[in-house]
C-alpha cells in the first residue's frame, strides 16, 4: 500500500508535469529548430548573458573578461582551444570572479548553447550590424574571436546575428567584451521581449 507521503509526492509530480506541458512552445528559429525539438517548452522568462571566447591566447585577457563578467552579471564564460590553459594565472582577475562565475573549457561552442539562448558573433566584418543600433536578445551567448585572428565564417554563419562596434581598427579582446556588456546594460530592459522578461 502507498504511504500518505508517497501519494502526496506522486500527486505533486503529476501536477508539476501538467504545468510543464502547459507552457508555450519555443518560437521557431533556425538555431533552436536544429538543437531543440519542436514543442520544447519555454522554461523561464529570465534574461541573461553568457560569453564564448574562441581560442583565446592570453590569460591577461581572459582574466579581464572574467572581471567584466563579474561587473556586468554574466552567467558563465566558455572558451575553446588550449592556448590559454597553458598559461592561466588570472593575473587581471583581481576580484577572483572565476571563483564565482563558471569558466568552462569546451571543444566546440555550439555544444553549450543554453536553452532559448541566441548566439551572437561579435566581429569587425563586412555585413555585421552596428552595436549602437542593436536590440540585444533576452538571452545571449556573445562570441568573440582570438587576439591574433578573427571569428571564421562558419561560426559567424551559425550565429543568429553578427554585430560590430564602429571603431577605427579593432579593439583589444577584453575591451570589446566590456563594450558589448556595457551596451547591453545601458539599454536596460530593452531586450527583444522588453519588460516581459525579468
Ligand atoms: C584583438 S581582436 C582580433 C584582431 C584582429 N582580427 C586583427 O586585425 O588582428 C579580438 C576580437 O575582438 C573582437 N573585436 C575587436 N574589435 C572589434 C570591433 N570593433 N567590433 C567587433 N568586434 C571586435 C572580435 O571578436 C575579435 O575577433
Amino acid at each position: 500500500m502507498r504511504s500518505p507521503v508517497g501519494a502526496s509526492l506522486l500527486a505533486k509530480a503529476a501536477d508539476q508535469t501538467s504545468q510543464i506541458s502547459n507552457l508555450p512552445a519555443l518560437p521557431q528559429s533556425p538555431y533552436n529548430r536544429a538543437l531543440f525539438p519542436e514543442g520544447t517548452p519555454l522554461v523561464a522568462d529570465k534574461r541573461y548573458s553568457c560569453i564564448g571566447l574562441y581560442n583565446p591566447k592570453s590569460p591577461e585577457n581572459v582574466g579581464s573578461v572574467m572581471r567584466a563578467a563579474g561587473c556586468y552579471g554574466v552567467a558563465s564564460v566558455f572558451y575553446t582551444g588550449k592556448r590559454y590553459e597553458r598559461a592561466a594565472d588570472f593575473v587581471t582577475d583581481t576580484k577572483r570572479v572565476h571563483y564565482d562565475i563558471p569558466l568552462i573549457g569546451i571543444d566546440d561552442l555550439k555544444k553549450i548553447l543554453p536553452l532559448n539562448c541566441v548566439p551572437v558573433a561579435v566581429e569587425l566584418v563586412e555585413g555585421a550590424r552596428p552595436l549602437p543600433e542593436y536590440t540585444h536578445p533576452d538571452r545571449a551567448l556573445y562570441i568573440f574571436g582570438p587576439e591574433d585572428g578573427s571569428l571564421d565564417k562558419e561560426i559567424r554563419d551559425w550565429c543568429e546575428d553578427v554585430v560590430y562596434i564602429p571603431t577605427t581598427g579593432c579593439m583589444n579582446l577584453a575591451a570589446t567584451v566590456n563594450v558589448v556588456l556595457y551596451d547591453r546594460m545601458a539599454k536596460g530592459l530593452n531586450t527583444r521581449s522588453g519588460p516581459k522578461f525579468r
